[in-house]
């Protein structure tokens, strides 16, 4: 891709093709100190004042550096690469591959706390990890004074939601929602009656006395691949209805439709929503209802089958952090009796993530 001038206009050239920039979206890009403030790289003007003929009177091009005066007087000296950026809108973090795993996944990605691991290399590489396999699991955690708050808040900000800024996972009597049992949980996403859904759950493990209480994840990627790949009409049809997921309690009525997979404006994997507990389809046609019957048994299967599902045991400082529009997680059965098991969860959003990422791979230069 390469940048050219013919009668004071601009020319991008792209495999061949060549076609010009519009003045205005250069001259809305002027970067002297008085039209953006250094610091937040924030624009000083309002581009929607500025008139809208904007014409460029004079252009000059060196190998770094496009300079331009416009008709209105703005004078800038734009930088090349800054341009060419512009022309991919590849958000990187979007563009870090999944890699897809089933229960063989050896690496657990753990990385160690330490003091300034949120400012350190070692997160960056966390987080990236994060993005590849949809979970993370950092050792060694203080579990004193509700310690994943100031966790969550350091690399972003907690998502408050109605079971509050975080949760105590361990079994109560009367509890609103089975998690708050012994009982096994299925693998399952989080919360799929919220509208947006929490992005990202944290489980941070204080207390672990039991034998049994491991912990499971399932990547819904690898399992909807599959699903795409061996059985299509499923895939399909679980990807077109969208079903009312549910939460009541005493104190709220939430609801959401959701397809159970969600894809992209580009017809790719965007979010998965599984908890069939909470799911109820529509009253559709009797035909459409008896594939959609099948797919979602043959998902669960999947889902729930050991060729895709890890198990694991959170040892006391052992905190997960895990893609919850990517990852299902669950927990095996445990009793009670032998002693206490407790988890402290919260949720996080994309934006702490991704600003985060972005942040120290700047600050890195990576
Ligand atoms: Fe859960």
């Amino acid at each position: 891709m390469k940048i050219e001038l013919k009668d004071k206009k601009v020319f991008f050239e792209n495999q061949g093709l060549k076609k010009e920039i519009h003045p205005f979206w250069l001259r809305e890009r002027v970067n002297g100190d008085n039209f953006v403030d250094k610091k937040t790289q924030q624009r000083l003007f309002d581009p929607t004042e500025l008139k809208e003929n904007i014409e460029i009177d004079n252009l000059s091009l060196s190998k770094e550096f496009l300079e331009i005066t416009f008709n209105d007087g703005a004078y800038t000296k734009l930088a090349i690469k800054n341009i060419l950026k512009e022309f991919s809108n590849i958000n990187e973090v979007r563009y870090i591959e999944k890699i897809e795993w089933d229960s063989s996944l050896e690496n657990l990605n753990n990385f160690e706390f330490k003091d300034n691991l949120f400012e350190g290399q070692e997160m960056y590489k966390a987080l990236v990890n994060f993005y590849k396999y949809g979970f993370v699991i950092f050792k060694k955690v203080p579990t004193k004074n509700n310690f994943i708050v100031n966790f969550a808040n350091s690399i972003g900000s907690i998502r408050r939601t109605n079971f509050g800024e975080f949760f105590d996972v361990k079994s109560k009597p009367n509890p609103n929602d089975l998690a708050y049992t012994s009982l096994p949980l299925a693998p399952h996403t989080d919360n799929p009656y919220r509208n947006p859904v929490p992005c990202i759950q944290m489980l941070h493990c204080i207390v672990n006395e039991v034998s049994g209480g491991f912990s499971t994840l399932v990547d819904g990627y690898t399992v909807t691949q599959k699903l795409k790949k061996d059985f299509p009409e499923y895939y399909k049809i679980l990807t077109e209805i969208k079903v009312r997921f549910q939460f009541i309690d005493q104190n709220v009525v939430l609801e959401d439709w959701a397809e159970m997979i969600q894809l992209d404006e580009n017809r790719n994997f965007k979010q998965v929503r599984f908890s069939p507990r909470l799911d109820f389809v529509p009253l559709i046609d009797k035909n459409k209802l008896e594939l959609y019957y099948s797919a979602r048994k043959k998902i669960s299967e999947l889902y729930n089958s050991e060729k895709y599902r890890l198990e694991f045991k959170l040892l006391p400082g052992d905190l997960l952090m895990m893609d919850n529009h990517r990852l299902l997680h669950g927990r095996t059965t445990y009793d009670a009796n032998e002693g206490n098991r407790f988890l402290q969860g919260c949720y996080i959003d994309y934006d702490s993530t991704e600003g985060k990422l972005k942040h120290l791979k700047r600050k890195f230069n990576l």
